[in-house]
């Protein structure tokens, strides 16, 4: 296990000497490597940052957009009013297609990555959820991505995400008001 420092990303986003993931995952097909799973995260934050759509599509396509490709997360599925366990993307073409028409963010903060074998744990905040009156209001989540090594194409298999959806949804328009009555209704002074 290792953890990457905070705020890896913000210096060092062109830094990754692999290119694809074809060239590089033939060393180690047994056990992800350290620098592998840093590359999965960080091409991961360029496809969900989205500040170049043609740079998103090929890190979204490159990492996720297989046909079993699976996608979970109880947050998003309590936003969307869908049964908690519900799959979040029917497919990973479907799913790298959403992201990139979903409106682009304004800040990815990496906070950790925890890896080992097959499995990489992201900590992160997203900025600017809702539009730019929100660029200063972090979204904080978690990933856990689960990886297949003796893959050529698209080496995740699943994810399952969960954030702060209470403040993604306010960022996003929900009214959200206290309980008036019982024991999480506000005390008065
Ligand atoms: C977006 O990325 C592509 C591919 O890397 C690059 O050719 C293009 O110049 C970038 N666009 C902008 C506006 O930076
Ligand atoms: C790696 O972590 C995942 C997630 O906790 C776990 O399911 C898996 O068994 C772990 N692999 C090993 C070899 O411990
Ligand atoms: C929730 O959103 C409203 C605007 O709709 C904003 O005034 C308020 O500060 C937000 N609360 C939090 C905790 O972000």
């Amino acid at each position: 296990m290792k953890l990457s420092t905070v705020f890896l990303f913000a210096t060092s986003a062109v830094a990754i000497p692999w290119g694809n993931w074809q060239k590089w995952n033939k060393p180690s097909t047994t056990c992800l490597t350290y620098e592998q799973a840093l590359y999965i995260q960080e091409r991961s934050r360029v496809f969900q940052l989205k500040a170049n759509l043609t740079d998103a599509r090929l890190a979204g396509e490159e990492l996720f957009a297989a046909q079993e490709y699976k996608q979970y997360g109880h947050s998003i599925n309590s936003l969307r009013g869908d049964a908690l366990g519900t799959l979040v993307e029917p497919d990973g073409v479907t799913y790298v297609a959403n992201v990139l028409s979903a409106p682009p963010l304004y800040r990815i903060d990496s906070l950790a990555m925890l890896h080992n074998c097959t499995h990489i744990m992201e900590h992160w905040d997203f900025y600017g959820v809702g539009g730019a009156r929100n660029n200063h209001i972090p979204v904080r989540g978690f990933a856990l991505t689960k990886v297949d090594l003796t893959r050529e194409t698209q080496p995740v298999v699943w994810r399952q995400v969960e954030f702060n959806s209470m403040q993604w949804a306010n960022n996003t328009g929900f009214t959200i008001e206290f309980p008036t009555t019982g024991p999480y209704a506000p005390q008065p002074e």
